[in-house]
């Protein structure tokens, strides 16, 4: 695959145009949004979309997001959107959040998986809405990892699971937010919360009142993608649950410690005041900034997955954010990367 380096600020236009090309002739490019990286084709071209399903290994009845440069380019993709969708749109677009809403004829079925919904967004990055410009197209987008493995937040990431497999990567840097997109279905009101991301659920709040959160309980998700299992490394995840920063750290070492008599190799993510505490154990630590400071742990969660991984750990023990704004996230990830049972089981995360 061809790798060009943009400016994440300023891109030159002659790369966009090459991809913007790739794009309207049915290829695929991964390219950097303020969350994760994504892996976009064409939303209107079913065969386009159908490649990205298929290099992704991703299960056909999992919806994508339809990326979009403007909110007037949502006329195209949607049949109509509910009053709350002005609000939300003036407030959070472009950002990361996503909205569900009724979807247009054009739209073909594979790219939402034969719902009659679509869930758009538009990225708050320059070269990603450069992009989706520039090939006059909606862009059908999801995460540019390979399923079910931790989504990529540098071009390394991509290059890892995709090899030379996509027809051109647009290196953009690291990503700001680190974890993907907030996903909320204004078909319904009160509006559901879908997938927790970079919009947080009470910045949602104070614009439209009252949120419901999705939590799970029916065989038929109405978020199909959120599987119990995703965003999984190789390794086991332990995860220690303490508001308290004292506790948590006790928890840590006595996890830490039993997994070391066993004999296995030890990797932990956490806080800079809690990974302290075992500086002295034979451990990988990665520290995620000072304890409170989430929205840094949000950045560097995904990478640290991936890199531990690659050191070969056998467990990785990480503290879980409280569940309150980018916390909530965090959680999300956490829980479903340390899920061992039945994959069709439902999980309740939040
Ligand atoms: O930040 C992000 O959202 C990134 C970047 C690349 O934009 N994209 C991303 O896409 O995370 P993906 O495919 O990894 O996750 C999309 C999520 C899935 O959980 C999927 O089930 C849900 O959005 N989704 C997509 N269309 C939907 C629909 N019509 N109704 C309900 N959920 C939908
Ligand atoms: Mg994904």
């Amino acid at each position: 695959m061809a790798t060009i380096r943009v400016n994440p600020d300023d891109p030159d236009p002659a790369s966009i145009k090459r991809a913007a090309e790739i794009i309207r002739s049915g290829g695929l490019v991964a390219f950097p949004t303020e969350t994760v990286y994504g892996l976009g084709a064409n939303a209107l071209d079913e065969d386009a979309v159908y490649g990205i399903f298929l290099i992704k290994g991703r299960p056909l009845w999992d919806p994508l997001i339809v990326h979009l440069s403007s909110t007037d380019m949502v006329k195209l993709v949607a049949k109509s959107v509910p009053d709350i969708f002005h609000p939300l749109s003036e407030r959070f677009m472009p950002g990361p959040l996503t909205l569900v809403v009724e979807k247009s004829e054009i739209v073909p079925d594979i790219t939402t998986a034969g719902l009659p919904t679509v869930a758009v967004r538009i990225p708050n990055h320059p070269v990603a809405l450069a992009l989706i410009r520039e090939s006059g197209v909606p862009i059908a987008a999801p995460s540019a990892n390979r399923f079910g493995r931790p989504s990529p937040t540098s071009a390394h990431h991509v290059l890892e699971d995709f090899g030379d497999s996509i027809d051109l990567l647009l290196d953009g840097g690291e990503t700001k937010i680190g974890v993907e997109s907030t996903v909320l279905d204004i078909t319904r009101t009160p509006p559901v919360l879908l997938r927790p991301g970079g919009v947080s659920k009470e910045e949602i709040e104070e614009v439209v009142g009252r949120v419901e959160v999705f939590r799970g309980g029916t065989r038929v998700a109405p978020s199909p993608g959120m599987s119990p299992r995703h965003y999984a490394p190789r390794a086991e995840i332990l995860l220690v649950d303490e508001e308290d920063m004292k506790k948590a750290a006790e928890d840590m070492v006595k996890k830490a410690s039993g997994l070391l008599e066993k004999g296995l190799k030890v990797g932990v993510i956490a806080p800079d005041e809690v990974a302290s505490f075992i500086s002295n154990l034979p451990i990988s630590v990665r520290k995620t900034g000072r304890w409170g400071e989430w929205g840094e742990m949000a950045r560097r969660l995904f990478r640290e997955l991936r890199s531990l991984d690659g050191e070969g750990a056998d467990a990785i023990i990480c503290i879980l954010p409280p569940p309150r704004g980018i916390g909530l996230a965090i959680r999300d990830r956490l829980i479903r990367a340390s899920f061992k049972g039945d994959p069709h089981s439902s999980l309740t995360i939040l």
